[in-house]
């Protein structure tokens, strides 16, 4: 009987890097330029093939950049199963705040939950003030999944959250 799991994933990042904007990528393959900036957080859920005839129901947490959202981030992370933690590539400061989102994820939930780096907005490579290589690098040593993506265009956005589903440990 082909098996069905649910993993909860949490988005965390620095305002505008575009977490609702991959999360409505992914969902539903829409795009919007003028996308508002998420308050509190939000809710989306999505069924994933994994291998064997799995499905995994991803129970996704859209959290909300805006620093005085802060306090609310761990309702959200403590007990995900996976974690995608966004930096947009134009905006070096993002990256920093991504680290720093890395850090407490693995601090607070003790190395449990699967994480993905994501550099987004890949479309606006021109205006790149974080490089490929400094994202890898710091994912390979923090030993996290790494990707880059655009939102926009939908490059890399399908693999981040399928492969994310397949490393998250099975109950
Ligand atoms: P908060 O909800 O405030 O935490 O922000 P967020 O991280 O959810 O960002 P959101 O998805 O709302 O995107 C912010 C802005 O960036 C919007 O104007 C988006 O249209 C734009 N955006 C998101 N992803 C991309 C992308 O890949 N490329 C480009 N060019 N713009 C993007
Ligand atoms: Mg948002």
């Amino acid at each position: 009987k082909p098996m069905r799991v649910q993993h909860r994933v949490v988005l965390l990042g620095e305002s505008a890097v575009g977490k609702s904007s991959l999360v409505m990528r992914f969902s539903r393959n829409e795009f919007n330029q003028y996308n508002e900036s998420t308050i509190g957080a939000a809710y989306v859920s999505k069924d994933v093939a994994l291998d064997g005839g799995c499905t995994a129901q991803l129970q996704i947490w859209d959290t909300a950049g805006q620093e005085r959202y802060k306090s609310l981030a761990p309702m959200y992370y403590r007990g995900a199963g996976g974690a995608v933690v966004v930096y947009d590539i134009t905006q070096a400061a993002s990256f920093g705040r991504a680290r720093a989102w890395v850090a407490e994820l693995q601090r607070q939930n003790e190395g449990k939950t699967v994480i993905a780096l994501v550099g987004n907005k890949l479309d606006l490579a021109a205006k790149r003030t974080v490089s490929r290589e400094e994202g890898a690098a710091y994912a390979a040593e923090a030993g996290l999944l790494f990707y880059e993506t655009s939102a926009q265009s939908g490059q890399g956005v399908q693999q981040v959250f399928e492969e994310l589903s397949r490393k998250i440990p099975l109950p």
